[in-house]
């Protein structure tokens, strides 16, 4: 009981990749397997609080996704409002406590505004349900490095102090979707040392079980810190 207790992820992030390529496998529009990614978003949160997970982020926009074409753009954002709006009562229900890291300010007034709406209502829930919006890694830790120079000492503790995951347990676990093995400047400080798991799932196909499995995976790893 004791071991399992320590080898229990209680902050995982995960990189939901795959969607286009899920879709274009089927013949379908990459739209559909954006909002086939949203329906996965959705079977997740509802199973997170059982997995004894405390905090949950998902890599949803990143800082260059904006190079896409602005039709896909566009669906991206309007899938965002869709499920904000579709969703919030089960967030409520399900005791899941929404965060928002990244960039997001910098989206359309409209989803702004839903967000600090969904950020108030779902302020007393326990699960941390971090989505990255406009987030980018390097920028976050640039952003964080100028804000502890401003405030007089630059130590890796300060800049810590000031990313966007400062108030969130340490990141455990780090699952990328898809088959690719990068990062794509998705918490580059705070994967130093996380534990990371890469499956080949499309993320439309990826299932509550699957992250049990990389939960099971992760509590067989050694963390050792650099030490032995
Ligand atoms: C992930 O799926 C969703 C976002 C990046 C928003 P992709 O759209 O990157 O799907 P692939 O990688 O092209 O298959
Ligand atoms: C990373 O996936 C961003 C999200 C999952 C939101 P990308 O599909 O944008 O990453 P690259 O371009 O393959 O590195
Ligand atoms: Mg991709």
């Amino acid at each position: 009981m004791g071991e399992e207790a320590t080898s229990q992820a209680k902050h995982v992030a995960i990189i939901m990749d795959g969607n286009g390529r899920w879709a274009s496998a089927k013949g379908l529009p990459r739209a559909i397997g954006h909002q086939r990614g949203v329906e996965a978003v959705r079977k997740l949160v509802r199973d997170v609080g059982q997995m004894g997970i405390e905090c949950l982020t998902l890599y949803a926009f990143s800082s260059e996704n904006w190079k896409r074409p602005e039709e896909e753009v566009d669906d991206l954002m309007n899938l965002m409002r869709k499920f904000i709006k579709s969703d919030l009562p089960e967030f409520i229900a399900n005791d899941v406590r929404l965060k928002i890291i990244g960039d997001w300010q910098g989206l359309a007034p409209d989803i702004v505004t839903m967000l600090e709406d969904a950020l108030e209502r779902t302020a007393g829930g326990k699960y941390i349900l971090a989505v990255a919006l406009n987030y980018g890694s390097q920028q976050e830790i640039a952003a964080a490095a100028a804000r502890a120079a401003a405030a007089g000492e630059v130590t890796a503790d300060t800049i810590a102090a000031h990313l966007y995951t400062a108030d969130l347990p340490p990141l455990d676990l780090l699952v990328r979707t898809s088959g690719e093995v990068r990062l794509s400047n998705f918490l580059l400080w705070q994967s130093a040392y996380a534990e990371m798991v890469f499956v080949d799932t499309l993320w439309p196909d990826f299932t509550p079980d699957h992250l049990q499995q990389a939960l099971d995976d992760f509590a067989q790893r050694e963390r050792r810190y650099g030490g032995r």
